[in-house]
């Protein structure tokens, strides 16, 4: 199963993404995961991607297509992945796309995770991120176990760069202006299913499972 993951800055995808791939055994595969990776390890990726992140800005085409192209042809996304965070422009569906054409493969699913703009802010500001394993807390909703400590790898918490309140706008701005129309895109290939994220993320997997079932 083949599934990409739409939505604004802070919708849930990250969050939705994991217990999706728990329950269907299959990668996660986060673009946002990868860079904050290579900005973690001093890579040369990981300079030049930071430039764009801490602006809220998108990295450009190039870099991410090959990226993400790379990433899905290892041999553990045989069986399938769910793409989070990928594709966030039309040509980088269009270059998905002729990529899976070639192997007489399609998308499955693009699940829209619908949060209005008004939540997002506040979401961010209480996110808490590790930058070792790419688990995500937030200090109201998903507190971690132990103040400032990963549940999952016993790494430090941080709030990420590009989570402050000013970054966080420029990120809506260019999430609307590029990325929404990928909803339209995957309407016209019949494959976009909306989801309400507003309410306890639960419910949010509960409406996702019954449509992948
Ligand atoms: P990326 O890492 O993808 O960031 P994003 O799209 O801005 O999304 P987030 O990770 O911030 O949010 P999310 O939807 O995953 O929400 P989460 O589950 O964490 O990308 C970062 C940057 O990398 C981009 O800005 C760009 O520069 C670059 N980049 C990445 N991919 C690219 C591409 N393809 N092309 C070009 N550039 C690219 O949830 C948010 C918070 O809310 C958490 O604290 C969570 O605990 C909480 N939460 C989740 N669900 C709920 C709920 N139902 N109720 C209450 N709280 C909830
Ligand atoms: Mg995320
Ligand atoms: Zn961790």
């Amino acid at each position: 199963m083949k599934i990409i993951m739409l939505g604004a800055p802070g919708a849930g995808k990250g969050t939705q993404a994991k217990m999706i791939a728990e329950k269907y055994q299959i990668p996660h595969v986060s673009t946002g995961d990868i860079f904050r990776a290579n900005i973690k390890n001093g890579t040369e990726l990981g300079m030049e991607a930071k430039k764009y992140m801490d602006q809220g800005l998108l990295v450009p085409d190039e870099l991410t297509v090959k990226i993400l192209l790379d990433r899905v042809a290892q041999a553990d996304c045989g069986q399938g992945y769910v793409l989070d965070g990928f594709p966030r422009t039309i040509p980088q569906a269009e270059v998905l796309d002729e990529a899976l054409n070639k192997l007489g493969e399609q998308i499955d699913y693009a699940i829209n995770v619908d949060v209005p703009d008004e939540n997002i802010v506040k979401r961010m500001s209480g996110r808490r991120a590790c930058l070792k394993c790419g688990a995500t807390f937030h200090l109201e909703h998903v507190p971690p176990k132990a103040e400032g400590i990963c549940d999952s790898c016993g790494s430090e918490l941080v709030l990420r760069d590009d989570d402050k309140a000013e970054t966080v706008q420029n990120r809506l701005r260019v999430y609307h202006e590029q990325t929404q129309p990928l909803i339209e895109f995957y309407t016209g290939k019949g494959i976009l299913k909306t989801v309400d994220g507003t309410v306890d993320m639960q419910d949010v997997f509960a409406a996702i499972t019954a449509i992948l079932g």
